[in-house]
Parts: C-alpha cells; structure tokens; sequence
C-alpha cells in the first residue's frame, strides 16, 4: 500500500499531527482563558474590599484560627456556602468573597465530612461548642467526628501573637499598634479550647454586626 508521504496536513489537522505546536496553541488558550477570568478578581472591589461588618480577628480569634488549621478541621469542615437552594436552606446566607478578606489563607476548604461552619457563629452557645468539642457523642450520638479534650488544658501561646498580627498588618488588616501591644496580655491564661471558640463564634457574622452597628448608629 502507497502511502502518501508527501500528502499535506492542512489547517486543525495540522495542529493535532505536531505535539509542539499543540502544547504551545493549548498554553496559550489557557494563559488568555485564565487572563480573563482571574485577573479582574484582583481589583473589583466586591473581592478585595471588606463586607460591611467585617472585622479582622481579635488575637484571642487569631490564636483559635491556628489551632483550627492545626488540627485539621478544615480536611472534614467548609467555609464556602454556595449560592444554591439546598445549601442556604440548610446553612444560611450564602458566602460573599468580601467576608474572606482578612483570611490568610482562607479555610474554604473542599471537603464536608460535617457541615459548612461559614455560618457556625452565634448558632449554638460557648459551651455547646465546649461540650462537643471535647467530645462530639455526648450531643450528637451518631457524630463520627474526632475528640478534642486536650485543647480544654493547653494554654495559648500568647508570646506568639504580636508578631502574627504584625504579620497580618503587613498583608493589609487594619490593626493599631495599640492592638499588637496588647495582644499577648488579651490572649493570657486562656486555653486553646477558648480561642477555638471564640473564632467560630465569630464565624459569618459580618452581616448581622454591619445590621446591629447600623441600628445602633441610628439611636
Ligand atoms: C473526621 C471529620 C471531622 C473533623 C476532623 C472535624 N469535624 Fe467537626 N464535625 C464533623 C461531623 C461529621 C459533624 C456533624 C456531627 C456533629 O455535630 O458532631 C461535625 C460538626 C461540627 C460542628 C457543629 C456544626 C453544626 O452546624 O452543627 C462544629 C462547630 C465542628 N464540627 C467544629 C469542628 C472543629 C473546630 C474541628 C477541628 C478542631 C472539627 N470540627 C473537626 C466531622 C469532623
């Protein structure tokens, strides 16, 4: 059989007969898709500005941040309600980027062993979260979720705190340096179980402080 050696590939198929030329005309679409779509994230205000109410964490909320990403929380719990029926039914108000902007790095996470906490502030009292952290099953039977007594004894590492607001300032929440100074006294004899909890009591609440400041202001 004659094959036709000299025959021409012409137009599509001769971007999908040359390996380099289809890697470099593939690159090329994603740079412009991605371009496209991400670039003007960086400077539309609904994505860089912080949502109304929002307040960068206090230190005691900052300490309780770094023992939720150490333990892990965010490999079973979200951050992240999407603007779909089903899950504002069951979590509430849907998730603005607005009210991630003094999160570094975020905890939207991508796996929902439990519920999404976005919304977890203000749901249930300090000392439910107390009483299920140390151990779920004595308020949800069924719970498969992991103890934590040891955070109700561990104290916080104050010491720490000034120069991870510090930090923080320099990536753009707002902090006095009254607020640095005081930090490590703020966050003195309380156990990490009381910074957890004071972080996700403060969890999603933008909105409903921007509310309470508003009425307030009216008075
Ligand atoms: C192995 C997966 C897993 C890990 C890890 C985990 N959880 Fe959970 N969590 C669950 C499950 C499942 C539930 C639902 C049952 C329950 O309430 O215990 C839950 C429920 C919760 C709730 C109640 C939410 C609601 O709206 O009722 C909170 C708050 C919570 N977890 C916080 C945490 C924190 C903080 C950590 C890290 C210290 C953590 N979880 C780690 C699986 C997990």
């Amino acid at each position: 059989m004659s094959t036709h050696k000299s025959e021409k590939f012409t137009g599509h198929q001769r971007i999908e007969t040359s390996n380099l030329l289809m890697i470099v005309l593939v690159l090329a679409t994603v740079f412009v898709g991605g371009f496209v779509e991400i670039v003007p994230l960086f400077f539309q205000r609904s994505t860089t500005q912080a949502a109304p109410g929002l307040k960068p964490y206090t230190a005691l909320q900052i300490a309780g941040r770094d023992v939720y990403v150490r333990e892990g929380c965010y490999n079973c719990h979200s951050q992240m309600i999407r603007p779909l029926l089903a899950e504002t039914l069951r979590y509430g108000e849907y998730s603005k980027a607005g009210e991630f902007v003094y999160d570094r790095p975020f905890q939207w996470g991508s796996k929902r062993t439990g519920p999404d906490l976005h919304r977890v502030g203000g749901k249930y009292s300090d000392d439910w979260h107390r009483i299920h952290l140390i151990n779920p099953r004595d308020l949800v039977p069924e719970s498969n979720m992991p103890s934590y007594p040891w955070l109700a004894t561990t104290s916080v590492d104050a010491a720490a705190l000034p120069a991870k607001m510090s930090a923080l300032r320099m990536l753009g929440a707002p902090y006095s340096d009254a607020e640095i100074k005081d930090a490590a006294q703020a966050a003195t004899g309380k156990t990490e179980m009381d910074a957890l909890i004071a972080y996700l009591q403060v969890l999603g609440t933008a909105a409903a402080t921007a509310k309470k400041e508003a009425s307030s202001g009216s008075q």
